[in-house]
């Protein structure tokens, strides 16, 4: 069993994808959703129990409107085309991040799935949308404020007032796309994850490169701040 739990991944590099190959952006996303699912299921195979895919942050609202809106559009058509083999998989569906200002056909997708598989007990599969890291720090401080008022919030107590406490810290994020930054993705949580990045584009993104990173990744220690007792130097 892998000691990796929770992967998250920043699935970059659509856009570039699809200027390479002379078609628009939105062809790259449309490509780029025809991946998530074989990447799901070998998040499952590999044994991995929590999946965080970074799928549209807050940031990503500055874009032009109707690469906004083909994103909602591609997140309804997903989950309406995987909606059956994300229950017969016993998958558990959340989204993390402020979806209000979403289409209401994309928000009622993303709740009926959501309560279909509220009670899975296989992979927790999130997506992050309209999520921002910062965003979440401040909501869930807030909720604390709120419920304890005056009152100072422990480190230990700040994970349960996040959009999906269980997910807990992350272990490994990757980024595919080429850049070597977080862009505001669980800032909080990757605190101590180990971070890996490759420049393949996500529409060519494969289980078999997902397979070798986790595989490699395996193979780093993870100190948290401690030393290595059992080695000579
Ligand atoms: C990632 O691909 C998907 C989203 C941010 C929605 P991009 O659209 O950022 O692709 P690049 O980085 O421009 O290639
Ligand atoms: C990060 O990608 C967000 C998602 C993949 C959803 P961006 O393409 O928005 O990030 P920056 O702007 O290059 O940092
Ligand atoms: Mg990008």
């Amino acid at each position: 069993m892998s000691a990796i739990k929770h992967v998250a991944i920043i699935m970059d590099g659509n856009g570039r994808w699809a200027k390479q190959r002379l078609r628009p952006r939105i062809w790259g996303h449309v490509r780029g959703s025809s991946v998530v699912s074989d990447i799901v299921q070998a998040a499952d195979d590999n044994g991995i129990k929590s999946l965080t895919l970074y799928a549209f942050s807050t940031e990503n609202w500055n874009r032009p409107k109707d690469e906004v809106f083909s994103l909602f559009k591609l997140l309804k058509k997903f989950l309406q085309k995987e909606k059956n083999r994300i229950i017969a998989n016993n998958i558990s569906f959340k989204v993390i991040g402020e979806i209000q200002n979403l289409p209401q056909e994309t928000i009622s997708m993303i709740k009926e799935v959501e309560e279909l598989t509220s009670r899975a007990t296989g992979l927790n599969l999130t997506f992050a949308f309209g999520y921002g890291g910062r965003a979440e720090i401040i909501q869930a401080f807030n909720a604390f404020a709120l419920k304890y008022p005056g009152q100072t919030l422990k480190e230990s107590q700040l994970n349960q007032y996040f959009y999906r406490p269980e997910i807990g810290d992350v272990d490994l994020m990757i980024r595919t796309g080429g850049e070597k930054r977080i862009s505001n993705f669980l800032l909080w949580q990757m605190a101590y994850a180990e971070l890996y990045f490759t420049d393949t584009k996500w529409p060519d993104f494969t289980p078999k490169e997902f397979k070798n990173i986790l595989q490699e990744v395996s193979k780093r220690e993870r100190r948290f701040g401690n030393i290595n007792q059992d080695s000579d130097v």
